[in-house]
């Protein structure tokens, strides 16, 4: 019935209906056809060339689920990135694309990390892009509730915004440090014609097909400067690694480099880390980033170093991590049924065998494992970060809110 509306979705933004339920497709045409007066049939036929109707369906459909400060660990990559890329650069402007950009949290989030490390406007433009045209019009805005600012740290809101009628409203150097406009992943006519040192693009590839993902993180590899830096979102990690980038990426960050810059220098003072996503790692085996000695080229200052594994003991858990750190998905989640046969269960194996059906786009599995962590270890900080953003991705914001509550600590 609603093959043609699924198809459009697909091939203009990029939408697999899965990712966000058929469900949610059949309650937002119920609300369309009420809207403009029509029955399927019409809808159908007028859709592909009504701008209303499409941009109504659009803004419907998305997700534009975000909050500031999401992932706190990238910004803090980003905020050693910048002095790096700033000091190597001789424009001494850092360009950064905020794609998806949402009602403006996560570009806000950059300029303010931008601005704590001491930068003035003038040094920094940042671009942010959505295809939805009234989540752009808020962000613009620049008026946020309280919920924007869940898991913020303390003092933020006081320093950077002003309250306004039980909102808050972003002083004006940072509103003005950011500019707002559409774009479309997919669509390269609608999206701007230079590169960028920083590229966020997180939380828009899971809701891509895999051709799709494919497709955009060719673009997304258009937009980055040879030695620039990706962002993606935690569960969104697997679609750059098969596209042959390189994770630099600090624990919970999904930071990616091109592969040529794997061994580039930085004046990152902490070493960085080669691996999966980070979050896949305990602290306990986590590898240890070795230096790699000092090839010093014009500009640079210190080698990126390359991580060599470390190996604590010889158990299966540690190989399974190890692997995942080194981006053998495949590999490490062949051994977690071997992990699981000869160690028993344990939330750290469920967490990470969910981690890596994640990477590998097997979401189902990803959230059976998961939960299954979960049941275990009903507190499994990470667990609970992945499962909820799985969640939202599927649109179940109900089930991602209970798990959310979890993060936060009981008064
Ligand atoms: C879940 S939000 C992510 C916001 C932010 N990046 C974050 O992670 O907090 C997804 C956003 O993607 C936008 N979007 C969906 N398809 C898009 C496309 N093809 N090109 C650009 N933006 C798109 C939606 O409008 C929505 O605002």
């Amino acid at each position: 019935m609603t093959v043609l509306i699924e198809q459009l979705l697909q091939q203009r933004i990029g939408m697999d209906i899965r990712s966000v339920g058929r469900q949610t497709l059949q309650r937002v045409l119920s609300a369309e056809l009420q809207k403009f007066s029509c029955n399927l049939a019409d809808y159908q036929h007028q859709l592909p060339v009504s701008e209303p109707m499409w941009t109504s369906l659009v803004e419907a459909m998305v997700v534009p689920e975000t909050w500031f400060f999401r992932y706190p660990e990238s910004f803090r990559l980003v905020a050693e990135l910048a002095s790096h890329l700033l000091t190597r650069q001789s424009s001494a402007r850092l360009a950064v694309l905020c794609l998806p950009c949402s009602t403006g949290e996560e570009p806000y989030s950059l300029a303010i990390t931008l601005m704590q490390q001491g930068y003035q406007p003038n040094q920094f433009q940042i671009d942010a892009l959505d295809i939805n045209t009234k989540v752009l019009a808020q962000a613009e805005q620049g008026l946020f509730r309280d919920y924007s600012f869940r898991g913020c740290p303390a003092g933020l809101k006081e320093r950077y915004f002003t309250a306004r009628g039980g909102q808050y409203q972003i002083h004006p150097d940072l509103r003005q440090s950011v500019s707002f406009r559409y774009g479309n992943l997919l669509d390269s006519s609608t999206l701007p014609q230079k590169k960028y040192h920083l590229v966020f693009c997180r939380n828009l590839l899971i809701y891509f097909d895999q051709n799709t993902q494919q497709s955009a993180v060719r673009q997304l590899r258009q937009l980055m400067l040879p030695d620039g830096y990706l962002f993606s979102g935690p569960a969104e990690t697997g679609a750059f690694l098969k596209a042959g980038m390189t994770s630099l990426t600090q624990r919970d960050s999904f930071a990616f480099a091109n592969p040529q810059e794997k061994n580039r220098q930085t004046a990152v003072a902490k070493p960085l880390l080669v691996a999966v996503s980070g979050s896949a790692l305990n602290k306990s085996t986590r590898t240890v980033a070795k230096p790699a000695g000092h090839r010093q080229k014009p500009g640079r200052t210190e080698v990126l170093p390359q991580a060599v594994p470390v190996k604590k003991n010889t158990g299966l858990l540690e190989d399974i991590e190890q692997q995942a750190n080194q981006g053998q998905l495949t590999q490490a989640l062949a051994l977690c049924q071997q992990a699981l046969t000869e160690l028993g269960p344990s939330a750290r194996l469920f967490y990470v065998w969910g981690l890596l059906s994640d990477s590998l786009d097997q979401k189902g599995n990803a959230e059976m494992y998961y939960r299954k962590a979960l049941y275990i270890e009903p507190l499994h900080t990470q667990a609970l970060k992945q499962l909820t953003a799985l969640l939202r991705a599927q649109n179940d914001h109900a089930a991602a809110e209970r798990f959310e509550q979890r993060l936060t600590p009981r008064k």
